[in-house]
């Protein structure tokens, strides 16, 4: 399905001959190019798409089956592509998520030298900063999982209501297991939480939420209707996600468990509140707790990490 048909040299066998270079430094300015040139034609996919939410939820889901215990690649999980494979998005977890995977293919054959892994945190990343959020300076040059073996079991992602899959007696200890499995704090479950700010749940989906409310029914063309958002302007990145849980006065806006626990537990309440008050405190927590996330359990393909210059 989505690996099939790219070009015959991607970035693990351009081995720089056609240009008579050093291959790792051949290798690398192509990769440059096409990280800049993708990220540019992103940034207007999403907006013209409006498909932010769904690119941020995408690579989060790739990223976010980590497992610290594991040692071995690229079975731990992480943001290495595997979810583009079947076995993967069969998952409960990522039901909707191979229309994401779908809308990304086009980039991935046009730009070759970007791994699934990249163009997935990429893609998040763009829509972030494209929905008014904060720019996060993605690394570049993660390995892909190579086949459906590298898939991680089902359930490292958390649920969104009780009985959990991990038996926790709580939303909070839910969050806890999952999050701390992935070496991620207490401070990053929340912020992390705050990228629901984005986006919308829907009943054929994750089953949450309701068909649809005052703020999902009439959307732009082009763009699904209808689910649950967690905020009044689900494509604006900000804090209102902490002010709308905080308050849980709009009957339109959804709260599932796991949110609401975040204003409940006494460590987790000191970050929510800060956040409900602090727009900047939130961003800049944010984009650590992301930064963390989109390098989970990545191997880099010339065992460092490629940084762009602004
Ligand atoms: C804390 C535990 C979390 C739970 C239980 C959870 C649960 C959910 C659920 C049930 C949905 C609705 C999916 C659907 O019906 O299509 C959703 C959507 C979403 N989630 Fe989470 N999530 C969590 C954490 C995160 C994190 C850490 C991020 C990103 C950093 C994130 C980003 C999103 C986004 C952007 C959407 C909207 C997708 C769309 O509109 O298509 N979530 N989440």
């Amino acid at each position: 399905m989505a690996t099939n048909g790219r070009h015959p040299k991607t970035h693990r066998e351009n081995d720089g001959d056609d240009e008579g270079l050093d291959p790792k430094k051949a290798r690398e300015t192509t990769l440059r190019d096409e990280l800049r040139a993708c990220i540019a034609e992103l940034s207007d996919f999403v907006l013209a798409r409006r498909c932010a939410p769904i690119m941020v939820r995408l690579a989060w889901h790739d990223a976010g089956t980590y497992d610290k215990e594991v040692e071995e690649w690229p079975k731990c999980g992480g943001a290495n592509g595997s979810i583009r494979f079947a076995a993967e998005l069969a998952h409960g977890a990522n039901a909707g998520l191979g229309k994401a995977v779908e809308m990304l293919e086009p980039f991935a054959k046009k730009y070759p030298s970007i791994s699934y892994a990249d163009l997935y945190q990429m893609a998040s990343v763009v829509g972030i900063e494209a929905a008014g959020g904060p720019k996060i300076s993605l690394r570049y040059g993660r390995k892909d999982a190579g086949d459906e073996s590298g898939c991680p079991p089902e359930n490292n992602l958390p649920g969104a209501k009780a009985p959990f899959h991990d038996n926790a007696k709580n939303p909070a200890a839910h969050l806890r297991n999952i999050f701390h499995r992935m070496g991620l704090t207490d401070q990053d479950i929340v912020a992390l939480s705050g990228a629901h700010t984005l986006g919308r749940a829907y009943k054929d989906r994750s089953g949450m939420g309701a068909d649809s409310t005052e703020y999902t029914k009439d959307v732009a063309e082009g763009v699904t209707p209808g689910g649950s958002s967690w905020t009044k302007e689900w494509l604006k990145f900000d804090n209102s996600y902490f002010v709308d849980v905080k308050s849980k006065k709009d009957a339109n806006l959804l709260v599932l468990e796991t949110d609401a626990c975040l204003f409940e537990d006494e460590e987790f309440r000191v970050f929510a509140n800060k956040y409900a008050e602090d727009q900047d405190a939130f961003f800049a927590n944010y984009e650590e707790a992301h930064m963390k996330l989109s390098e989970l359990g990545v191997k880099w393909i010339d065992d460092e990490p490629i940084v762009l210059e602004d």
